[in-house]
């Protein structure tokens, strides 16, 4: 008998498994590409659904702020869908953000029903903080985003008191001047960078 499809995090093993299940989608337009560098990096966001040592199903949860994490990159391999393992990916996605003590989780999708089976909720985009389109960049839709934002609240997970995402999205921080011209005059120079710091910082220097 086969082993049963498990539910796990993601190891550096699955990433080539990973790759391939995003970049087929990605490359019909339907979620981001990441590179092997971003998945390596952001490993400990995924799940992968296993099937007796094949990866036919990844999803991630990444924390956003103090209230809000957003599932992203679920795709399940098609020879595999319809069998209820979107559902368990995004379930042991919310266990994860619970034990996180995490608020609300959100996607971007064009799945509005499966979204909605899982007890998500349309919300207008403008309700999302400013800090979620970071991402938004790399998108080659992003002068016309047509994905619906949705949104589900873990009711049991308590409010902690942070401001929100975007309170501080008028703020930019401007690299001092002196530290940018200590940095180019001294590309090629024998300045190590710990006196290159001091000569810009004055003579408390950086810790
Ligand atoms: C969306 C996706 C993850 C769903 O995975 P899946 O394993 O096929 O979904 P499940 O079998 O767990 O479905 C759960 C429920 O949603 C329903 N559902 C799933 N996909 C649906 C769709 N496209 N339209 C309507 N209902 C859908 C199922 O019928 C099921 O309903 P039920 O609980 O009443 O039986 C999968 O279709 C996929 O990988 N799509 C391409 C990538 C993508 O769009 N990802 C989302 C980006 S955020």
């Amino acid at each position: 008998m086969n082993p049963p499809l498990t539910i796990r995090p993601a190891t550096v093993r699955d990433v080539p498994a990973i790759d391939r299940l995003i970049t087929f989608y990605a490359q019909r337009g339907i979620m981001l590409f990441r590179s092997h560098a971003e998945l390596y990096e952001s490993l400990r966001e995924f799940m992968v659904a296993d099937n007796a040592g094949t990866v036919v199903g990844v999803g991630a949860m990444e924390i956003v702020w103090a209230d809000l994490a957003e599932v992203r990159s679920l795709a399940v391999d098609p020879a595999h869908q319809g069998k209820g393992i979107g559902r368990r990916l995004v379930e042991a996605l919310e266990a994860d953000a619970r034990r996180l003590e995490v608020q609300r989780l959100f996607t971007l999708t064009y799945e509005q029903t499966f979204f909605e089976k899982l007890g998500f909720s349309v919300v207008d985009k403008s309700a999302l903080p400013t800090k979620v389109w970071s991402a938004c960049v790399k998108c080659p839709k992003r002068h016309g985003c047509d994905e619906i934002a949705m949104v589900r609240t873990l009711l049991d997970a308590p409010a902690i008191a942070e401001p929100p995402a975007d309170a501080h999205a008028d703020l930019h921080y401007d690299v001092p001047t002196p530290l940018v011209q200590v940095n180019v005059r001294s590309r090629g120079s024998t300045l190590r960078p710990r006196a290159a710091c001091d000569k810009a910082c004055g003579s408390a220097g950086r810790s």
